[in-house]
C-alpha cells in the first residue's frame, strides 16, 4: 500500500510475527492491537499511474520524485496469501515526495471486517522506502469512529510480483466514543 514501487527489487526481509488481537479496557480507555498482512501484485492490484519528473530512476529503494502510485490489495491475517483469511482491504495512494526519492506521501483508506469490529480506517503520513513507517490515523467509520491512533507498514517480502507488508494496527478510542 504505502510502500512505494519496491516489487520485486529489494531482497525479502524477514519479520515473524503473528496476527494477535489484543483488547484492553482500562476505565473510559478503548484500544485495539493487531497485525494483517498486505499483498500487493503489481499491475493486478496496484499500478504506477504517473512517472516521476526528478531524482533517482525507479530502483532499489528509490522512485523518481512525484511518482504516483495507486493500489487497491486484499489484508490477511497470515504473510501467506492462499492459508490466510481475508479480513480487509486497504485502497490507496502514494506520491513520492523527497527529492532523493526514498519517501512519499501516503493517502489509505483501510476496510476491515473482522468478528468483532467493521468499518473503516483512514489513514494519512508519509512513508520511507527502506524502514518501517508509522502513519497517523485520521477517522474512521461504523465501529472504528472517532478511533486515533497509528498503524505501522514493514516490507516482508518485497521479492517476486506480490509483494507483503507487515500492517500493525494501534487503535485508540476517545471517552466520549465507548459508549
Ligand atoms: C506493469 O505494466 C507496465 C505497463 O504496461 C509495464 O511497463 C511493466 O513492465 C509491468 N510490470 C511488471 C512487473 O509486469
Ligand atoms: C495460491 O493459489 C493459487 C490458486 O490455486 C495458485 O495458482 C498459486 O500458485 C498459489 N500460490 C502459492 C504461493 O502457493
Amino acid at each position: 500500500m504505502v510502500h512505494a514501487l519496491l516489487f520485486f527489487l529489494l531482497p525479502s526481509l524477514a519479520i515473524s510475527a503473528s496476527a494477535t488481537h489484543l483488547h484492553h479496557h482500562h476505565g473510559d480507555i478503548k484500544s485495539i492491537h493487531f497485525s494483517l498482512y498486505q499483498h500487493e501484485t503489481i499491475n493486478k492490484t496496484g499500478y504506477l499511474i504517473v512517472n516521476g519528473v526528478a531524482g533517482p530512476h525507479v530502483s532499489q529503494t528509490t522512485t523518481p520524485f512525484g511518482t504516483i502510485y495507486a493500489f487497491q490489495d486484499p489484508l490477511t491475517t497470515t504473510p501467506t496469501y492462499n492459508s490466510s483469511t481475508v479480513l480487509g482491504t486497504t485502497e490507496g495512494a502514494s506520491i513520492t515526495s523527497s527529492l532523493d526519492g526514498l519517501r512519499s506521501l501516503s493517502v489509505a483508506k483501510i476496510t476491515l471486517n473482522m468478528k468483532s469490529h467493521k468499518g473503516s480506517i483512514s489513514i494519512l503520513g508519509g512513508t520511507h522506502n527502506t524502514k518501517p513507517s508509522d502513519h497517523p490515523v485520521v477517522g474512521g467509520t461504523g465501529d472504528f469512529v472517532f478511533v486515533q491512533g497509528y498503524v505501522t507498514s514493514s516490507p516482508v517480502d518485497l521479492k517476486g510480483i506480490t509483494v507483503v507488508y507487515k500492517i500493525q494496527f494501534h487503535l485508540y478510542w476517545p471517552p466520549y466514543a465507548t459508549n
